[in-house]
């Protein structure tokens, strides 16, 4: 696996990462230790209930002392009541506290994400991540919010009945406890397929979201090309896939119940028997044997609970391990540890020797050229040429493999990521439109814009029309990706975030490719208006823009051949 990507298939993590929480977990230790400290408190108060009814019964029933019931009774109604009040205060707390800390855990993924490279992004599914991001978070706080303290308790209270035990009768404890070891072999069994399924079952559930994402996302394609049966199959597959391993998942986890309970059940009477017989032969007092019993009978609940704990942890295991996949994604991009301020643009860009590779393969190879200062540049080449990549590694979406892009002199990779990306501004090829009004879409990343600037910004852009078509002119809500734009009207929308950001260099993607010439005319005008003086590359394979720049660079198969002043 390259160190960039995410796993094919789904791998489990052992069981070590969990001390990876402890990151998360930290900023609670406190909250959490009083938790804890409660809640054990509410299981110790537990165990005192069948002692109190081996003195209800050997010391005030068998006596006949109704004194001793009396103390007895509300003894017994005193323990359970404070420890149901423990049990639910910790509960609450520990509720709370969990999700704070998963928030947290969403949070570092979701940022981490922000920070992988497109070359991540061209190989991952994005349905798959939406599901890690939400689906396997989730999960992780959901067991972690009802599994861990009560694990706990479980545990306490399983130690606690055990000592009892042996100190009642510790023969009577030996009958109990042979078929323990074979309920244990039992559950482990069953534990390992479990943990198997679950991870199938997860990576089954991604396929189907992811299936929905794209199916959804091309869905004009779909139309286009009468594909809704095609999909429908595709769906049903996996959907069948799907349940296939739900059904053999949720037989494999009853056995996995079923199964040690009945064990659990030979035991008790097991010691129903020899304890019964131990009475008649007058070697054991009742009371004795109602307590023993009483704490034997508590055994399954427990011991069942951390059966299904196992279940729980596996599937937490496999979420934990699919979060950690992400954030083990390394980050290709990296803010530099002591920035270097950039100067006042005077000199330019430079790309020296520089060398791009993507899968083994080179799409920019020993590329060198100067974009000088204030000028409008244009940058021509064939399609997969390498002009994108040009365009990323300038505002380090990727850092170049070999080489270097220099501003002023100053390497791009001394340069904080936020001023870098202040200073230099890209419009893509098909900018992306956010779900949301024009307004919000042109001062992306600029909340601070008065909504004067946002007017001007747009008409300067070549939205003046539109906007006066409009009913609710820049509070109109572009569609999700702006399908309700047309791509021309995209582009400009685009622009006109470029001119509210007001950047020192300004990088356009194939600005005109949706325009007529008309309009190029109109583009390239208002692109010397409003960047008089700054420097601009411009990136295209049509000859009107590439007649109105004052100097151009054009590149063949990642290596440029030739440079010059346009025609
Ligand atoms: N993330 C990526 N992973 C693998 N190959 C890529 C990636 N991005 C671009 N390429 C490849 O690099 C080459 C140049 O791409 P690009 O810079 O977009 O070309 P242009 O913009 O000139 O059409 C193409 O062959 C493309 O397939
Ligand atoms: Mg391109």
């Amino acid at each position: 696996m390259s160190q960039h990507e995410l796993p094919q298939s789904p791998r489990l993590r052992p069981w070590r990462d969990f001390l990876r929480l402890q990151t998360f977990l930290r900023p609670y230790a406190w909250r959490m230790t009083a938790m804890i400290a409660l809640s054990l408190a509410g299981s110790l108060l537990g165990l005192a209930m069948p002692y109190l009814s081996k003195y209800l019964v050997d010391g005030a029933l068998l006596h006949r002392d109704v004194h001793a019931l009396w103390i007895a009774s509300v003894l017994m109604f005193a323990a359970t009541l404070v420890g149901i009040v423990l049990t639910y205060v910790s509960g609450r707390g520990y509720v709370r506290m969990s999700s704070e800390m998963l928030f947290d855990m969403r949070v570092e993924v979701y940022q981490h994400l922000h920070q992988l490279s497109p070359r991540f992004y061209a190989r991952a599914r994005l349905g798959d991540l939406v599901s890690r991001l939400n689906g396997d978070v989730a999960e992780i706080q959901r067991i972690s919010a009802d599994t861990f303290l009560s694990t706990l308790s479980n545990v306490a209270f399983l130690i606690g009945s055990l000592i009892m035990m042996i100190w009642l009768s510790w023969k009577l404890f030996i009958v109990g406890m042979v078929l323990i070891p074979v309920t244990v072999w039992l559950y482990r069994f069953y534990q390992v397929r479990i943990t198997r399924l679950t991870a199938e079952l997860r990576q089954r559930s991604a396929d189907m979201g992811t299936l929905f994402v794209e199916t959804l996302m091309g869905i004009r394609l779909l139309n286009c090309f009468n594909a809704s049966e095609y999909e429908l199959d595709r769906f049903r597959q996996r959907n069948d896939a799907f349940v296939k391993t739900v059904l053999r998942f949720q037989n494999t986890s009853l056995l996995g119940r079923t199964t040690p309970s009945l064990l659990l059940t030979g035991a008790t009477i097991a010691v129903f028997f020899y304890g019964g017989e131990q009475i008649i032969l007058g070697r054991m007092s009742i009371g004795t044997l109602v307590a023993f019993m009483a704490y034997h009978a508590r055994l399954l609940s427990p011991v069942q609970n951390l059966l299904g704990l196992s279940t729980a942890l596996s599937s937490a295991r496999v979420s934990l391990g699919r979060i950690l996949d992400l954030l083990d994604t390394a980050i290709e991009v990296t803010d530099p540890a002591q920035p270097v301020r950039l100067p006042a643009i005077r000199s330019g860009v430079d790309f020296r020797d520089v060398t791009l590779i993507h899968d083994g393969r080179k799409v920019l190879e020993d590329v060198s050229f100067h974009i000088p200062a204030g000028r409008f540049t244009v940058l021509v080449g064939a399609s997969g040429a390498g002009k994108s990549s040009v365009a990323d590694l300038a505002i380090r979406l990727l850092d170049p493999d070999q080489g270097a892009i220099l501003i002023e002199g100053i390497d791009v990779r001394r340069v904080a990521l936020a001023e870098l990306r202040r200073k230099v501004v890209l419009i893509e090829q098909t900018p992306h439109l956010l779900h949301a009004s024009l307004t919000a879409n042109i001062c992306y990343g600029r909340s601070d814009a008065s909504a004067a600037e946002v007017e001007r910004a747009a008409r300067a852009a070549g939205l003046g029309d539109l906007l006066d078509r409009l009913p609710d002119r820049l509070e109109t809500i572009a569609g999700e990706r702006g399908l309700t734009l047309s791509a021309g009207e995209r582009q400009r929308v685009a622009l006109a975030r470029a001119f509210l950001a007001d950047p020192e260099i300004l990088i356009l993607d194939e600005p005109s490719a949706a325009l007529d010439e008309d309009r190029e005319h109109d583009l390239i005008a208002s692109l010397r208006e409003q960047f008089f003086g700054k420097t601009i590359l411009a990136i295209t394979h049509r000859a009107v823009l590439a007649a109105a720049a004052d100097h151009v660079l054009r590149i063949e198969q990642g290596r440029l051949i030739g440079t010059g002043v346009a025609a």
